[in-house]
């Protein structure tokens, strides 16, 4: 019979087993819905497919969900953010995985194509990769019940998708909850973002100048714990009201190329293109670090810069020098990738209780429902309120009515 799983290294079960160890008695709302949808049986006999940052506490939202009945087929949304450990304690434990740390693009779409081909009832996608595939190869996507969006950029894909009335599929912004976003991308981003920075270059941030590019939800939440650190923070933004919210909010704001040469430390969080050119980085000061918190590898131009510079070498895990012409050297964290998921361990593991919860709950939705429409959802308001609530009953919170 044919393995139904590649990982790097399957004896590396040991070490994920802990990972998922740790995790798994700290996601306490994720586990109060699942009591809750236990016994309707929706999940039974149906094929899930999650292709999200593939770590312990994906691999605990998979764990979960089988324990629901289903049968749960994994990967990761980003090679750089899989880890190959909990990869194979997964498939240990009857998960379908096909993933490796640092694949290339080629073999991460083969990965997807090995899981989709099983045609599923339900995916979790993150960014938005496996909802193209699905449009691209319609003759897999014949059960699909619901595609659940967990990032900014992959709702943003779904939208242009609808607006040129190409969505094929019942599809719904995870992203978009308040449990969601308001709390994930700001408060997690933000905390994992510089636990990811200060563990990779080992440097001090207070009294550092901190550039932090977009001032959307993650920006916020970057931008709040560089100052909480002790930084000097400018944001840059293109979004009048964000640039005038972030002065308010006591941040110097400038453009790029003003901010270019004055940041010790960059970080972008847009999730657009070429945020951080050749030109702002011929600008920099020796030694300036240069990462990014936004979905995609592209905000910060690192071809360009491989292209331009005299040299480069890994000094570091995951941190790349760059000696310029001029004599400068920039230091790019973790490849120019997601920061705080491929040079870190990801959010703090009670912020994805409630956004996996939101998944969980998205997942039973369409799981449930009677043939959904064919457009992007909301997220129902009780799934969004039940998340939130159980989250203050776990912090012991009682509030007015
Ligand atoms: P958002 O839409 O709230 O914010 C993005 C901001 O960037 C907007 O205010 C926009 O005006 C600004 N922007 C766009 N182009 C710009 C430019 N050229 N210069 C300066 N600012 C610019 O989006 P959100 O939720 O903050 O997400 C941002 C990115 O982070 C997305 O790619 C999202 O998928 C990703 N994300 C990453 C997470 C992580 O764990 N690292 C967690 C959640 C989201």
């Amino acid at each position: 019979m044919q393995e139904t799983y590649l990982v790097r290294d399957i004896n590396l079960a040991p070490r994920g087993d802990q990972l998922i160890n740790w995790v798994s008695n700290k996601m306490p709302v994720l586990d109060e819905l699942y009591e809750k949808f236990k016994p309707a049986g929706a999940f039974k006999n149906k094929k899930i497919a999650l292709c999200i940052h593939l770590e312990a506490k994906t691999a605990y939202l998979a764990l979960t969900i089988k324990k629901l009945g289903a049968e749960v087929w994994v990967t990761s949304s980003n090679p750089l953010s899989a880890k190959d450990e909990v990869a194979a304690a997964l498939v240990k434990k009857g998960i379908h995985v096909y993933a490796k740390h640092g694949a290339s693009l080629q073999e991460y779409w083969s990965f997807l194509e090995s899981i989709l081909k099983n045609k599923m009832h339900a995916v979790v996608d993150d960014g938005g990769d496996i909802c193209e595939y699905l449009h691209k190869h319609s003759e897999y996507g014949e059960n699909i019940m619901g595609i659940c969006e967990e990032t900014t950029t992959g709702v943003n894909r779904l939208k242009e998708l609808e607006r040129e009335g190409k969505l094929k599929y019942p599809a719904i912004a995870v992203n978009d909850a308040k449990s969601k976003h308001l709390f994930d991308n700001r408060y997690g981003t933000g905390q994992s973002t510089w636990t990811a920075i200060t563990h990779l270059t080992n440097m001090n941030v207070a009294g550092k100048s901190v550039v932090v590019a977009g001032y959307g939800w993650v920006g916020k939440g970057v931008a709040a714990r560089a100052r909480g650190m002790g930084a000097e923070v400018i944001v840059t933004e293109i979004d009048p009201w964000k640039a005038l919210e972030a002065r308010m909010n006591g941040y110097r704001v400038m453009t790029m190329a003003c901010a270019a040469r004055i940041g010790d430390y960059f970080v972008t969080t847009t999730g657009c293109r070429e945020i951080i050119r050749m030109e702002h980085i011929l600008d920099m000061k020796n030694g300036a670090f240069l990462a990014n918190a936004g979905h995609f590898d592209f905000e910060i131009d690192v071809p360009a810069l491989k292209k331009a510079a005299k040299s480069y070498k890994v000094v570091r895990d995951e941190v790349e020098e760059y000696l310029l012409d001029n004599g400068r050297i920039v230091y790019i964290l973790a490849r120019g990738g997601i920061i705080n998921i491929a040079g870190g361990f990801g959010h703090p593991v009670d912020i994805m209780d409630m956004s996996f919860s939101v998944q969980l709950g998205c997942l039973h939705y369409f799981l449930s429902a009677d043939k959904p429409e064919a457009k992007l959802h909301k997220v129902p308001e009780e799934i969004d309120r039940l998340v939130t609530e159980e989250k203050l009953k776990v912090e012991g919170i009682t509030i007015d009515k």
